[in-house]
């Protein structure tokens, strides 16, 4: 790493999945992790692995698939218990690191951990010291730094380095910090930590007011060198700093930072899809860099400008960001080569059985609507790769509704090899008694809390996405489902959800039967 190399550390497997309804299972984290590693991050924390059992097991798998290629980091408390699991989770990676964290605020040490200045040193020591026993890259962390009195995290920053910290995180937990008011902690620590050269600095800012983005490059221009950050801003609350914001920012604003990072920029938009898609969290029409109208030029004075020399209205071009547009692609002659060619363009690397899958997947549908758009082939492989996960899957479901009939749906579901099972539903219309039917037959009930339909591309034949957000016993799930067909996008949104929740239920149970793991 240079001194102008910003090294990217995201956090979408661990602060990203704390966000409600985002958990992840093991098969969709490394998913995820593939992703990251083909973007081109530099740190993946890839979770907390005394959190949970699948918690742990996410981070062993990813450390033994992906830590030869980037490093990957697991957090823990300052305590020992919490740092020995993270060190079981890591053994297989060639590249790790341990995240260690205290918090240091005086609300924080006085309400939550009941412990003063010198406790909180000592315990913020021993930690590191006892990471660094496994592996050499260590990061620290004083949880609540930006509300933290700036002598004593000076002293902690310092004496956490000296026993042996490589990265000193200094988080804004509670989006509290502005921009200047980080760069000024930011400098007060660069000026008044004697051994800060011996570490990197790294920014780690939460969006309560907005301002992650704004005060993780505040923390750039005052000297860090680490933005930690999270696709989509995906996380707690508000989020977390969105990775493709920073990283934009950053190349399109290079005569302004002098710094770069090592993203491969074009993997931003796909990489943004896949993580919206298993996660089931929607990425708003104007979000910057990633939304649906980051690149529409809808007024007529841009279009004008637009069409006489792009750079009038456009600071980076789509291609850069890997943007899918609306261009047409393919129809139904175009043949299996055209069709894996264009999925390779478009940034996936498939095996064959994958491509076959997609392959038939976009035959069926170019059955159905004449036009297929780059936006329809991306929906039909990111529906494959978030089905892999789903013990349940939908066999076929028939419905009738109408202004003089009693909206009824019949389904048929199979769990794995298992018989496939049928049940029938009334309800208030056919997609409401598609839900009920499908609760029934995997004994789940849920109450629907978010419903939502837009159309994937244009025309009137194009595919429905439909996304649910569900409440199961106080936990919230999402879910996406793709189709020409809106009662059956709805069903594999809803089926997509619930499959979680019985993901949920199923770890629940086998953690009660085996109490030790
Ligand atoms: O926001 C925060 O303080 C965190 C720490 C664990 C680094 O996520
Ligand atoms: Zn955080």
């Amino acid at each position: 790493m240079t001194g102008d190399q910003i090294i990217i550390f995201d956090t979408t497997l661990r602060d990203g999945e704390q966000s409600p309804g985002c958990s992840m299972n093991t098969r969709e984290k490394l998913e995820v992790a593939r992703a990251l590693v083909d973007l081109g991050v530099d740190v993946i924390e890839a979770g907390f692995p005394i959190a949970s059992p699948g918690d742990f097991e996410s981070v062993s798998q990813i450390a033994e698939k992906f830590g030869d290629r980037t490093t990957i980091c697991a957090l823990a408390r300052s305590r020992e218990d919490d740092i020995s699991r993270a060190k079981a989770a890591l053994v297989s990676a060639q590249n790790r690191r341990i995240h260690v964290f205290l918090a240091t605020s005086a609300i924080h040490m006085e309400f939550k951990l009941r412990m003063d200045k010198q406790q909180i040193i000592e315990r913020a020591v021993s930690s590191v010291k006892s990471a660094k026993e496994f592996c050499d890259d260590i990061e620290f962390s004083p949880e609540d730094a930006a509300r933290t009195e700036l002598d004593f995290l000076c002293e902690v920053v310092e004496k956490t380095i000296a026993a042996g910290a490589t990265t000193v995180n200094i988080p804004d937990t509670v989006g509290y910090a502005t921009p200047n008011h980080y760069f000024k902690v930011i400098s007060y620590l660069k000026q008044n930590v004697p051994n800060i050269s011996r570490a990197v600095i790294s920014a780690h800012c939460h969006d309560d007011l907005g301002l992650a983005v704004a005060n993780s490059l505040a923390a750039v221009e005052a000297g860090a060198r680490q933005i930690e950050c999270t696709i989509n801003g995906l996380g707690e609350r508000a989020g977390n700093a969105a990775l493709e914001e920073v990283v934009m920012a950053i190349r399109t604003r290079a005569d302004y930072y002098g710094v770069h990072t090592k993203i491969n920029t074009q993997r931003l938009y796909p990489t943004s899809h896949l993580v919206s898609t298993i996660t089931g969290m929607k990425v708003q029409r104007n979000k910057a860099i990633v939304g649906q109208n980051a690149f529409a030029h809808e007024a007529g004075i841009h279009q004008h400008g637009m069409l006489q020399e792009r750079s009038t209205y456009e600071i980076m071009r789509p291609a850069d960001v890997g943007y899918v547009g609306q261009n047409l692609v393919l129809g139904k002659h175009s043949g299996r080569h055209a069709f894996r060619d264009r999925v390779i363009q478009l940034g996936f690397s498939l095996d064959d059985a994958a491509i076959q899958r997609a392959f038939d997947d976009f035959i069926a549908l170019a059955d159905k609507k004449k036009e297929v758009y780059d936006s329809d082939i991306l929906a039909l492989i990111e529906n494959r790769l978030s089905d892999a996960a789903d013990r349940w899957r939908l066999v076929s479901f028939h419905t009738s509704a109408g202004s003089s009939a009693i909206p009824t749906a019949t389904l048929e579901l199979q769990c794995e090899d298992q018989p496939v099972l049928c049940d029938a539903a009334i309800g208030d219309g056919p997609i409401d008694a598609v839900f009920k039917a499908m609760e029934r037959i995997m004994e789940l009930s849920a109450r629907l809390e978010e419903f939502d339909v837009r159309s994937v591309s244009e025309g009137k034949d194009a595919q429905g996405e439909v996304r649910v957000t569900i409440d199961v016993s106080g936990r919230h799930f999402q879910g996406k489902g793709v189709s020409t067909d809106i009662i059956e996008a709805s069903a594999h949104a809803y089926l997509k959800a619930l499959n979680k929740a019985d993901h949920e239920r199923r770890s629940a149970d086998a953690a009660r039967l085996s109490p030790q793991t």
